[in-house]
């Protein structure tokens, strides 16, 4: 732990603690009522419950706004801090391994969060609309906001900068609210019209389809790293594609971010250019082996492990939507590509993109049979071949990244 976290983290303790006497001053902190012990038992069983509870997670930040939502209409912001503080306790915090000051941080941010998304919803009443679903929303945006501003804040602080950015921030800010909000007023109303025991039945409903979504997640990873151990076996009977699918994988991340496609279409582009050459698993050794020029009958053999790949993954129902990025990634723009010839926008985005970053890789990476291209060698041969093979806006894009040194790794040590 570094020193700016240290501070971060005791002028967080002491905002909270003053946060706490504060709201002793103003409200009054002996009203209490059975429902505060029931908002906290519930979060901390919810707290507890999740399987992915960890630091960085949103997870138990998205199941804690919807609890504290009802509360927050029938308990004053003393009690919202207190329950908030108390009820995100992960008990198994020895068992995680979880050193204490990131506990101590997870606490007092959901204590100053909820705190202060509830001073909000009161002041909102009092003075912006009485209207109960409005004042949450704004609740909703104050927790958020300090919620998830605090986690970013202690990432950089930690110096894990990189892997902060604005974008991500501001998804996932908006996902969360909206997502929590929404769950938050189905809570209130499953509360306030049906009371306790429907409230709990919704809580277990919301838990039934959240481990179901987050189950499909786990087999997409699972199902990713057996991939990725296939291309393990590619590698060790190919030297020279060794790593490759990699840093296929790798451009594709870069030239997806540099074009700005939507997020999900993006995961599915960079997951097929990591297991794109798959279908080489069927290819005879000797041809993926070898040093020379392969001969008319090898290179037919070998131009196959498109379709190879696209036959062999087809009947995974979560992966068929995607597989046409697999079997089209060596169409040529002008039609003079394999396996069907197609051109232009008739190629998928996804296999263009791959085509270009496939391409990339091997004139950086070079073979026995030819020389490992320098910088200003790939920009000449991506302009030549733009039109042609590649699509010349993504050919640009690609150029762009090169200039501006995105991709000066690929550069170096690369003549083999
Ligand atoms: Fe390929
Ligand atoms: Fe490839």
């Amino acid at each position: 732990m570094n020193r700016e976290v240290k501070l971060f983290l005791a002028i967080e303790s002491i905002i909270f603690i003053l946060l706490v006497i504060a709201e002793s001053k103003l409200y009054n902190i002996f009203s209490f009522k059975i429902d505060i012990i029931f908002f906290t038992i519930t979060l901390l069983i919810l707290s507890n419950l999740s399987l992915f509870l960890n630091f960085q997670s949103s997870t138990s930040t998205s199941i804690s706004l919807p609890v504290l939502i009802p509360a927050m209409t029938m308990l004053n912001p003393f009690w919202i801090t207190i329950i908030a503080f108390v009820g995100t306790s992960e008990l198994s915090i020895k068992k995680n391994n979880i050193p204490w000051f990131k506990f101590l941080f997870n606490r007092c941010m959901f204590g100053i969060a909820a705190g202060l998304a509830a001073i909000v919803y009161d002041l909102s009443l009092s003075f912006i609309s009485p209207n109960i679903i409005i004042s949450l929303f704004f609740a909703s945006i104050t927790y958020f906001i300090i919620n998830i501003g605090m986690v970013y804040a202690i990432i950089y602080l930690s110096g894990e900068k990189q892997k902060i950015s604005y974008n991500v921030f501001l998804q996932e800010l908006v996902k969360s609210i909206f997502i929590s909000y929404f769950l938050g007023l189905v809570l209130y109303f499953s509360y306030t019209q049906f009371g306790k025991v429907f409230f709990l039945l919704v809580i277990v409903l919301i838990y039934i389809t959240r481990d179901f979504f987050f189950s499909r997640i786990q087999v997409l990873n699972t199902f990713t790293q057996i991939i990725e151990s296939f291309l393990k076996v590619i590698d060790s009977k190919d030297h020279y594609t060794e790593g490759h699918c990699e840093r296929v994988g790798n451009y594709t991340k870069k030239v997806c971010n540099k074009i700005n496609i939507n997020p999900s279409k993006k995961e599915k582009i960079i997951n097929m250019a990591k297991i794109h050459d798959i279908g080489k698993i069927y290819v005879d050794d000797e041809i993926l082996k070898s040093d020379d020029l392969l001969s008319d009958e090898e290179f037919k053999e070998m131009k196959k492990h498109s379709e190879y790949g696209y036959e062999l993954l087809k009947d995974i129902d979560m992966l068929n939507d995607d597989l046409e990025i697999i079997l089209h990634h060596h169409e040529f723009y002008n039609g003079n590509g394999y396996p069907e010839g197609i051109k232009e926008k008739e190629i998928p985005l996804g296999s263009r993109i791959l085509n270009i970053c496939d391409s990339f890789d091997v004139m950086t990476t070079g073979r026995s049979y030819k020389k490992a291209l320098n910088k200003e060698e790939t920009i000449r041969e991506f302009k030549r071949c733009a039109g042609k093979q590649f699509d010349p806006e993504l050919v640009d894009e690609l150029i762009e990244l090169i200039k501006n040194g995105e991709l000066d790794g690929s550069f170096e040590n690369k003549n083999i």
